[in-house]
């Protein structure tokens, strides 16, 4: 390859979103894996037949990638999370779930961060590249945004009970490429593992950071500047949950000006707080 070609080959990945090297050798995504023998073995071993609960180890057998995956969609999602009952293993479910596109781009899977005991649960859109990286909601500019204004409610990721803590996760759990809006059948493939993890933690308090995480877990297409500052109920098997909208930390780094409305929701988050404990 030519220099004027190698340059033109970056610029176009450029544009197409490519904003970091995530290896030092290239790899071919068009090339087609070299089939191997499935292994029967276990295949067999899993206990797919076994009526009652299914652990998710069996049903990551089903679904992870390789020559024996099946077509897998939200629908597969949603059995697989269905089986899960603790936070670890939606995590672990994730990690061999291979039917979201965005994992292909992605560098990591990026869970969860906090106290698994929190009383408040937040819920962003999706990570940005520096959670890629280090796969951990919320460890760039916006999440050290969102610390500070915890902080000054009196909560953190790490608090010393469960009443000044928080644990955050995203309604995506992988990077979109260069950061874009993930698409609807990103979305829908991602959603039953975060309705699950809310069920599985039981939040006594949801906050949605952003339109994204609101709409699809609210069911609403209103824009954040309507929904925000009201509290909705998230319906969940064992009872419903009082959900928070408010605005992402990322618009308000654009829109500083936007904090005053932000301040009033943590202020409406903090009162519900104390006025729960009582
Ligand atoms: N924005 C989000 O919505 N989530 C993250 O984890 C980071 C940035």
């Amino acid at each position: 390859m030519r220099a004027s070609e190698a340059a033109a080959a970056l610029e176009w990945l450029v544009e197409m979103g490519a904003d970091e090297i995530i290896g030092d050798a290239p790899v071919n995504r068009l090339l087609t894996p070299t089939p191997t023998a499935p292994e029967p073995a276990k295949a067999a071993a899993a206990p797919l037949a076994t009526p009652g609960i299914v652990r998710p180890t069996a049903i990551v057998a089903q679904y992870s990638s390789g020559p024996a995956a099946q077509p897998a969609g939200a629908n597969d999602a949603a059995l697989m999370a269905g089986q899960c009952s603790t936070l670890a293993e939606i995590e672990q479910a994730l990690r061999h779930f291979e039917a979201c596109p965005l994992k292909k781009t992605a560098t990591n899977l990026c869970f969860a961060d906090g106290n698994a005991q929190a009383d408040v649960m937040l819920i962003g859109e999706a990570p940005g590249r520096d959670e890629d990286i280090q796969g951990k909601p919320f460890v760039g500019r916006s999440g050290q945004l969102l610390d500070r204004m915890l902080k000054a409610i009196g909560l953190s990721r790490h608090g010393e009970s469960p009443q000044d803590s928080v644990y955050i996760s995203n309604v995506i759990f992988w990077r979109p490429p260069g950061n874009r809006t993930p698409t609807d059948q990103e979305t829908l493939m991602c959603l039953p593992f975060v309705k699950r993890a809310i069920e599985i933690k039981k939040p006594r308090l949801l906050v949605c950071l952003g339109a994204t995480p609101t709409q699809r877990l609210i069911g609403r297409s209103e824009g954040i500047l309507k929904l925000r500052g009201r509290w909705f109920d998230f319906a969940t098997e064992s009872g419903s949950i009082p959900l928070l909208a408010t605005l992402h930390p990322a618009y308000l780094l654009r829109q500083p000006a936007q904090k005053r409305l932000a301040w009033r929701d943590l202020i409406s988050l903090k009162q519900r707080l104390k006025a729960d404990a009582h």
